[in-house]
């Protein structure tokens, strides 16, 4: 069964509508693993535009099940990374003007940065997975570059899912989870998926970990975060 990790940026992004101090994202990680996380997951953006170097430091303190940070490979945050050692980092593109992680990091075209970066964060014993459209091309280069594992872009399939595309996507990630297996690397996916889309993701052979936030975090509003990561759990397995 995949593990569940929560991504708490969205918790975050509420708080900073504000720029106040709730809603706290710590808090709301505590939450989550009461209702069954096996993972929280957040990202340093470079802006800080939601989670803060605060609620890294306080999160780190306190998770006590996986904690996932995503982060470019941006000198700063991978120094900042390194000191905090986060379980695992999964590295993914950037750019200031984007709402949400918009694609997959070009691994098999920026292979210097990417691989310096993976050396950066190994050599500090965290486990490196790369945020990866699913292209065989960019799977092939993350296996080069000696990651760990690959997190697989699912945000096309989660747009086709509403449409009648869904089965092709699906197919396309199919394929990229047959390579990330070949290649001997962990499998991950997220992005986009909801209570509706997820369950196909989470029965591709030797799915290991799926990080949703929205679809979670929206819920959480109406029923509360513990049950909301409750149902997603229950729909996972
Ligand atoms: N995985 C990665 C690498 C992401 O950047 C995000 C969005 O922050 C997610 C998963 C979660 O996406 P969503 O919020 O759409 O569930």
């Amino acid at each position: 069964m995949a593990l569940l990790g929560v991504n708490i940026d969205h918790v975050a992004t509420v708080r900073e509508a504000r720029k106040t101090n709730e809603p706290d994202p710590v808090w709301a990680a505590s939450l989550a693993e009461i209702g069954g996380a096996d993972g929280i997951t957040l990202h340093l953006r470079e802006d800080r535009r939601h989670v803060k170097e605060r609620d890294l430091h306080l999160l780190r303190q306190t998770v006590t099940v996986k904690l996932n940070l995503e982060l470019a490979c941006d000198p700063g945050v991978l120094t900042i990374a390194e000191q905090t050692q986060p379980h695992q980092a999964t590295l993914v593109p950037e750019r200031r003007e984007e709402i949400t992680t918009e694609g997959g990091l070009d691994a098999a075209g920026q292979r210097q940065r990417v691989g310096d970066a993976i050396k950066q964060l190994q050599d500090a014993g965290i486990v490196v997975s790369l945020f990866l459209d699913p292209d065989i091309k960019q799977i092939e280069a993350a296996a080069e570059l000696g990651a760990q594992a690959v997190e697989l872009h699912t945000g096309a399939y989660a747009e086709a899912s509403v449409g009648f595309r869904a089965d092709a996507e699906l197919q396309t990630l199919l394929a990229a989870s047959q390579a990330v297996r070949d290649a001997g690397l962990t499998l991950h996916a997220g992005h986009g998926l909801t209570y509706r889309n997820v369950k196909p993701v989470a029965a591709i052979p030797d799915m290991c970990e799926l990080n949703i936030g929205h679809s979670i975090i929206s819920r959480a509003i109406m029923v509360g975060l513990e049950r909301a990561v409750r149902d997603m759990k229950r729909l996972i397995g």
